[in-house]
């Protein structure tokens, strides 16, 4: 079996191994002779696997008591209504941060429910985080996304506001330290850096839980996944397994120091080549540069129309851009291989030299 360089922006590369273990538990969980797919959610088998994911989330991420563990069968999507259902009352505000397609659709869902103040904005070009904030007198909490995975670009630090930050963290979960300070809520869909689609990670502060809506179905409640561990009804068991195998890779591979230490020095690569390009130019502002999703453009559409043909050729899976900004893009979470990065730009510059 020849495994593709996968570029993909997610669902995206999986460690091989969680992989190769994967395929292990689906027919035999820890030696129980039953398949992770098969148990009971309330069996202790599961039982345990949901107390080690917990476990491995709260470690790696440094992750106190105070803060809830809460894993939402439905991916970020479902957080962009959520989150103001939930913490977004009436005569309030919740400020946003505008930063591109996923905060737009956040900002949209918002406003369904209550008052958006849209405290900074890198509209129209996208290809860098604002500088300037702008906020309203007493937001209820400040909205961010720290990584944009359609234009490119990440907040270097988090923004500081004058209320509790809330961020969607879909593409750059545990790629580098987790910053809990001045956090009120963090969500992220598992399928970039964690594992399956369709689970949602969130890391949510107890006592801001604990300011939200009474009045929503229990489904719809932060406070009821606290409550109930995740479990008020059947949980994506196997989604939950593959986290906890994917974050214990990143405990083995030296924990998210290491992780930042890698993303960095992958993503250098393929900037410090773009930098030098005469054909190839990347989207986002330096400053701004995402190292998990990197967006740029060739000279010509028949050049990308090349390289994308050829990319197919040799193996390099994923690399077309999003179909709202065009280019290519080459997502490189966590689990994609330094040498992946290498093979890109060895593909790139022979390209853009008519070679191969
Ligand atoms: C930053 C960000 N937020 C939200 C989403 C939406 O995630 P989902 O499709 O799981 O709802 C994505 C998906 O790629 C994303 O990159």
């Amino acid at each position: 079996m020849a495994r593709k360089l996968n570029f993909s922006s997610g669902p995206a590369a999986l460690p091989e191994e969680v992989l190769r273990n994967a395929q292990g538990a689906l027919l035999d969980l820890d030696g129980s002779g039953i398949g992770i797919l098969e148990h009971s959610h309330r069996g202790p088998e599961f039982g345990r696997v949901l107390e080690r994911t917990e476990a491995a989330i709260r470690e790696v991420g440094g992750i106190s008591d105070a803060y809830a563990i809460l894993f939402v069968t439905a991916g970020a999507t479902h957080h962009f209504a959520m989150v103001p259902q939930n913490f977004l009352g009436a005569g309030q505000t919740a400020d946003y941060c505008d930063t591109g397609i996923w905060s737009g659709k956040a900002i949209e869902e918002a406003r369904r429910v209550g008052t958006v103040h849209v405290a900074c904005s890198g509209a129209p070009a996208f290809d860098a985080v604002p500088r300037e904030l702008t906020f309203s007198p007493a937001p209820r909490y400040v909205h961010y996304t720290s990584n944009e995975t359609i234009y490119g670009t990440q907040w270097a630090t988090p923004p500081v506001a004058p209320a509790p930050l809330v961020c969607d963290a879909s593409s750059d979960i545990f790629s580098r330290p987790l910053v809990l300070e001045n956090h009120a809520l963090i969500y992220a869909g598992a399928q970039k850096n964690l594992g399956p689609s369709g689970i949602s990670l969130v890391i949510a502060r107890k006592d801001f839980l604990e300011t939200g809506a009474v009045d929503l179905p229990p489904l719809a409640q932060y406070r009821t996944y606290a409550k109930e561990q995740s479990m008020h009804n059947t949980p994506n068991t196997f989604g939950v397994y593959i986290i906890g195998e994917v974050v214990s890779w990143i405990r083995e591979q030296g924990g998210l120091s290491a992780m930042a230490e890698r993303n960095t020095r992958k993503a250098k690569v393929v900037y410090d080549f773009l930098d030098q390009s005469t054909l190839w130019k990347g989207h986002a502002q330096p400053a701004s540069r995402s190292m998990m999703n990197i967006t740029f453009r060739g000279a010509t559409r028949e050049l990308e129309a090349t390289m994308l043909a050829r990319a197919e050729e040799r193996g390099l899976s994923g690399l077309k851009g999003h179909r709202s900004v065009g280019g290519l893009r080459a997502s490189i979470y966590n689990a994609f291989p330094e040498e992946g990065v290498q093979r890109l730009v060895e593909l790139l510059d022979d390209v853009e030299h008519g070679r191969g």
